[in-house]
């Protein structure tokens, strides 16, 4: 077991030249902490998979801190993704282009394309340019569970299996980034984020929305984002969504929770509730706040012994939708409707 370091902000040389010399770095983003490694260096890069449990089909995002960098590492960069790029560049935005051959076939994991972003962060900047190249970074956490949005939770996972983790303190947004592809005829949205598909579509016109968002992947069809496939994101604890009026969903927590049941609703419905614990995420009108606080609460309930959580359906439109999302996958897609 190798002794994992924790750096500061001053230690970013360190950090770097961990990259330099083919090790991971646990790097703090505004969306989630990412495992870092220089994404041209192949060997580097399998690193990342074998330190997270990460099944091999499951391709890498690619980490920039200049525009540039999208020039040598993409075979073409579309007049619909420069758009984006200038609309939400520096931030939580993965566009999904045809690859050149820069990039290790360990980063697309077989696929013809790569995920690109420029991460708005000081940290993850200072970390790209002081390493002097492109990093691959998947989030921090170990594959299937809740990604980390502090470094405490990066250690948690990581303990013994990366060189470092730099701390930054807590993730701005809290959910991982948009993955937009516009490698196909038509943009279409694989992954949402803290970037909203209506914010997108102001500046690019009509986005289609892959069936992966908001459902479960048929039996046999193949997943335009290979991590939308998988269980994910889930805690140890049981999570079943309710989807549910405000009364509904009250009365059903009050007639079937006990002690050991996790209550994760809108701070709304706090008062009412007679059973189990409440774990608000927020106003129910505030998708960012509940977007932020999204998988530390998960991991608090499993930290405070919780074997059942009642996630109560948030709104989808705007950030709503990544929350969403990220809520029927940590459910393994089991929601109850309350008529
Ligand atoms: O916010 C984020 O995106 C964080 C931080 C660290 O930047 N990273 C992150 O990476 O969430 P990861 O590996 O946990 O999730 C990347 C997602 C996966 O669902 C993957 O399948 C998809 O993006 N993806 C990556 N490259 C792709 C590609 N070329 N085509 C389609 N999907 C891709
Ligand atoms: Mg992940």
């Amino acid at each position: 077991m190798m002794k994992t370091q924790l750096l500061t902000e001053e230690q970013i040389n360190k950090a770097a030249q961990i990259i330099k010399d083919g090790g991971l770095v646990a790097m703090p983003t505004e969306t989630v902490y990412g495992l870092a490694a220089d994404a041209l260096n192949g060997n580097a890069v399998a690193k990342i998979f074998k330190a997270k449990g990460r099944p091999m089909d499951n391709p890498l995002i690619v980490h920039i801190a200049a525009l540039h960098d999208i020039e040598r590492l993409a075979a073409c960069f579309p007049e619909k993704a420069r758009r984006l790029a200038s609309s939400f560049w520096p931030g939580p935005l993965t566009i999904v282009l045809p690859k050149s051959g820069l990039i290790p076939d360990e980063v697309s994991a077989g696929l013809d394309t790569v995920g690109i972003r420029f991460p708005a962060h000081p940290l993850a900047q200072a970390l790209i340019k002081e390493s002097g190249t492109p990093l691959a970074a998947p989030s921090a956490n170990r594959s299937g569970i809740p990604s980390p949005t502090a470094a405490r939770h990066v250690l948690q996972d990581m303990d013994g299996r990366i060189e470092a983790v730099l701390d930054g303190g807590e993730c701005r947004v809290g959910v991982e980034s948009t993955v937009i592809t516009l490698a196909g005829d038509r943009p279409r949205l694989l992954r949402p984020g803290g970037v909203t598909l209506e914010q997108m579509e102001a500046v690019i016109g009509k986005i289609d929305v892959d069936d992966a968002v908001l459902h479960r992947l048929k039996d046999g069809v193949k997943a335009a984002s290979p991590g939308m496939k998988y269980r994910h994101y889930a805690p140890k604890a049981h999570v079943v969504l309710i989807k549910a009026a405000d009364q509904k969903y009250i009365d059903y927590v009050n007639n079937h929770a006990d002690e050991q049941t996790a209550c994760m609703c809108f701070e709304e419905d706090v008062a009412a509730l007679r059973a189990g614990k409440a774990y608000p995420l927020g106003e129910k009108e505030d998708a960012l706040c509940q977007a932020r606080v999204l998988f530390s609460t998960l991991r608090q309930i499993d930290d405070d012994g919780m074997t059942l959580v009642y996630a109560r359906c948030p709104e989808t439109d705007g950030v709503g939708m990544a929350v969403y999302n990220r809520l029927i996958r940590a459910a393994g897609f089991e929601v109850k409707e309350l008529a």
